[in-house]
């Protein structure tokens, strides 16, 4: 009884320093909101569907099945008939209309998020940054109809992840497991490599992404029709007197144009081919570091556990996807299958990397999980913490 009187005195002492002390408040827990993370995860399952519908438009050829912007056949966009849509304009028009919800999703949670994070400024700023990016993206998916240019193709591929990779840093900050602290055995310089090493890892899948978005829309996803040979070789070819007879010789499925003249693979197509199955190789080299740097400390940083190995999981989907985009002549649904799971693998990384530099922010911080605490330290450790903003 005497002890509950005492720790109710500590929380009472507690909100009393955060109130008189108008600095510490700044920097004061975040308050988790169990409505507000709910809309922040539905904006993630959105954006994974706008990916997945854009996925199918780009392995479709879909792109300039609706030839105007931003109306729709001279509709407006919301007003267009079901009856049309049909064939490329029904994945192309969804798309559009699917975009245009993820948009008012990211109004909506960035003026939630300057209502609620007062404390937390950089994510009413990120918000912010969400809507202009989303913005861009959709400005950029236009062009790429009234410009006809492929190249605006790439660019709207990858901003598309980018945006996705900020969405979960968004949803990541509001949701429970931020406020975890980790146990008190977890020392912050541990953690400084694997952090290192998921810059990096992050660094490399960006490459690959934009090797991929690359090779998807300039059309040079067959130049090389068969794995691991290049044209039955070892070696890709390196002229193209070499690629021309190598297409000659295993009667590749040349890309027509527009006016169904036959366009024969450039050399660059085959080195672009060629540079993205070679990173694959980086990128499971660094998937492996990343692990193996985590190896001693992982067992008891249990928010990392799990998506460390769904991420072990997904990489070998990845790599067979990428083999069977090959093997199946480009079958549009593997392709999806293939930018798809490249998306979420992109998106589990990003995750271990927030997850990993919140939990070095905390034990930088020492602010650790108190299972043995006794209030006094419970109060101490808050207190400091609110001073140096730690719990942000
Ligand atoms: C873990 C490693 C890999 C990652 C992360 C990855 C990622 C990607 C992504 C994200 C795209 C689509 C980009 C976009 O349209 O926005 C793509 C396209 C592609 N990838 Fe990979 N990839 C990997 C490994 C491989 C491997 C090993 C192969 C071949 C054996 C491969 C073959 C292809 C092909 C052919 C395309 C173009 C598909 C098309 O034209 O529709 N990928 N990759």
């Amino acid at each position: 009884m005497h002890g509950r009187l005492k720790t109710l005195r500590q929380i009472y002492l507690m909100n009393d320093t955060q109130q008189s002390n108008p600095s510490s408040h700044t920097h004061a827990m975040p308050v988790y909101r169990p409505l507000l993370y709910g809309f922040a995860m539905l904006s993630v399952i959105a954006v994974l569907g706008l990916l997945a519908l854009g996925g199918t438009v780009t392995s479709k050829t879909a792109g300039m099945a609706v030839p105007d912007w931003p109306q729709t056949f001279d509709y407006n966009m919301f007003l267009f008939p079901i009856s049309m849509w049909k064939g490329g304009v029904f994945w192309e028009h969804t798309h559009r209309l699917w975009a245009s919800g993820v948009g008012f999703m990211a109004i909506i949670l960035c003026v939630w998020l300057w209502i609620t994070e007062k404390n937390r400024r950089w994510m009413s700023w990120l918000g912010t940054g969400l809507l202009v990016m989303v913005i861009i993206q959709g400005i950029l998916g236009g062009i790429r109809v009234t410009e006809i240019d492929w190249r605006f193709g790439i660019v709207h591929g990858i901003l598309g992840q980018l945006y996705f990779c900020f969405v979960i840093l968004a949803c990541a900050a509001l949701g429970k497991r931020w406020l975890d602290k980790p146990a008190a055995d977890v020392d912050a310089g541990k953690l400084a490599k694997p952090v290192r090493m998921g810059w990096i890892l992050l660094g490399v899948l960006l490459v690959q992404l934009s090797l991929g978005a690359a090779m998807r829309h300039s059309g040079a996803g067959l130049s090389v029709p068969d794995f691991p040979t290049f044209y039955g070789s070892l070696v890709p070819p390196t002229s193209q007197q070499q690629l021309d007879d190598a297409i000659i010789e295993h009667e590749v499925d040349v890309q027509h144009d527009k006016n169904g003249d036959v366009v024969h693979f450039k050399l660059w197509h085959v080195y672009l081919h060629t540079a993205h199955r070679l990173w694959a190789i980086a990128v499971i080299v660094h998937v492996l570091l990343l692990v193996k740097a985590l190896k001693d400390s992982i067992s008891s940083l249990p928010n990392l556990s799990r998506p460390v190995m769904a991420m072990l999981g997904l990489l070998l989907v990845q790599l067979t996807l990428g083999m069977l985009v090959i093997w199946t002549g480009k079958h549009p649904e593997i392709s999806t299958a293939h930018q798809f799971v490249g998306a979420v693998f992109l998106g589990l990384a990003t995750l271990i990397q927030i997850r990993m530099m919140r939990l070095r922010y905390l034990a930088n911080h020492q602010i650790y999980a108190d299972t043995a605490a006794t209030p006094r330290d419970t109060l101490s450790q808050s207190v400091q913490a609110s001073g140096t903003g730690a719990i942000a």
